[in-house]
């Protein structure tokens, strides 16, 4: 069956006790709404609907499921409540919180704490846009990404693997902490089960291990993504695909351009992250975090930011002329 749009749930729906708000977001492999629970708290509540597999009418809240793909769907059900599950074992301010789960129109939901603000893909692409050089600062990467990570320990210390981290699926709240969403676990069951199902990984941040069936996974293949989401920080856009750096890799020239920009410790730590071999790169998370935190002379990480800091004095910007909640400005001065 080929992909196609599913018909979310009707805003102001009831369903086990939440009322529908709103459908937030889609992907292919579920949906996400805001929801109130009965004490008027907001959640966000996902559904498990994977748009290969399942069609649901307009108009209708049970999906149409094919008997030759019923097998599969439920496989992945079966996978997305465990995962859950697990994710609802780990109390972590740096990882989505899971609050519930419960099973209706023949598929099943997962109930987050609702989180307010933008995903870490949205506050690149937005700064992108503004022409904003750095695209993002030296500080605010460390800064954000050593809380990222130690969200990730928490979830490998749970014997879990994220296996889908990008800027995506790291979410931002109001405050500039960061959130880690969207464990790819259950697609990772899916993707054994079914190989031409739809593509399980997102070029660029996947390593090569995620490509093969039975690549060896482990907390190295979260570490290339994690330093693949650094890379699309710096320059916008993912690294060059680990499909293609297997013949011929361009990476060496991509780090070269960040000379200057950001300092060589960092760009050091994010070679050293996306290596091509699993073995080459930090074993765990903790590897990972203490080379992140090696000291860097400041004169190093102030360059760039001394240099905007004139730009806009020259050009007559003051230093409020930010957008209000701007998560670089708030992550910035709490890193002092
Ligand atoms: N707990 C949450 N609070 C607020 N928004 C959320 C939450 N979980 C997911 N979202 C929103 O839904 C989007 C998709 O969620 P995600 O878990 O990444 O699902 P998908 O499988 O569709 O990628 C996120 O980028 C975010 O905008
Ligand atoms: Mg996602």
């Amino acid at each position: 069956m080929a992909a196609q749009n599913n018909a979310p749930l009707p805003d102001g729906l009831d369903i086990a006790g939440y009322r529908i708000v709103k459908k937030i977001a889609s992907g292919g492999f579920s949906i996400v709404y805001l929801a109130y629970d009965e004490d008027g708290n907001a959640v966000a509540i996902k559904e498990y609907l994977p748009s290969s597999l399942a069609l649901r009418q307009p108009g209708e809240l049970v999906p149409l499921i094919s008997p030759e793909n019923l097998p599969i769907f439920r496989i992945g059900l079966k996978c997305f409540f465990e995962e859950g599950r697990a994710l609802a074992r780990i109390t972590h301010p740096n990882v989505v919180s899971v609050v519930n789960f419960f099973r209706a129109n023949e598929t099943v939901y997962m109930v987050m704490a609702y989180e307010s603000g933008r995903s870490l893909q949205d506050h690149i692409l937005r700064r992108r846009d503004k022409g904003e050089k750095p695209l993002v600062s030296e500080r605010f990467i460390r800064k954000m990404f050593s809380q990222v990570m130690n969200g990730l320990r928490e979830v490998h210390t749970n014997k879990l693997l994220h296996l889908d981290l990008k800027p995506a699926n790291i979410y931002l709240r109001v405050d500039g902490t960061p959130i880690l969403l969207d464990f790819g676990a259950a697609r990772q069951t899916l993707r054994t089960d079914s190989p031409k199902l739809y593509p399980m990984y997102t070029p660029g941040f996947a390593p090569a291990e995620l490509y093969s069936k039975n690549g060896n996974l482990g907390p190295w293949t979260d570490i290339y993504s994690i330093g693949a989401s650094m890379f699309a920080c710096m320059v916008g856009t993912p690294p060059q695909p680990a499909d293609q750096r297997k013949v011929n890799d361009r990476m060496e020239s991509h780090y070269r351009k960040l000379e200057g920009v950001y300092s060589p410790e960092l760009i050091e730590v994010i070679r050293w992250s996306l290596s091509v071999d699993p073995l080459a790169r930090p074993q765990s998370v903790f590897a990972l975090q203490k080379a992140l935190k090696t000291k860097v002379p400041e004169k190093e990480v102030g360059k760039v930011e001394k240099f905007s800091r004139k730009f806009r004095v020259l050009f007559g910007f003051k230093d409020n002329d930010r957008m209000p909640g701007d998560v670089t400005t708030t992550i910035h001065e709490n890193s002092r």
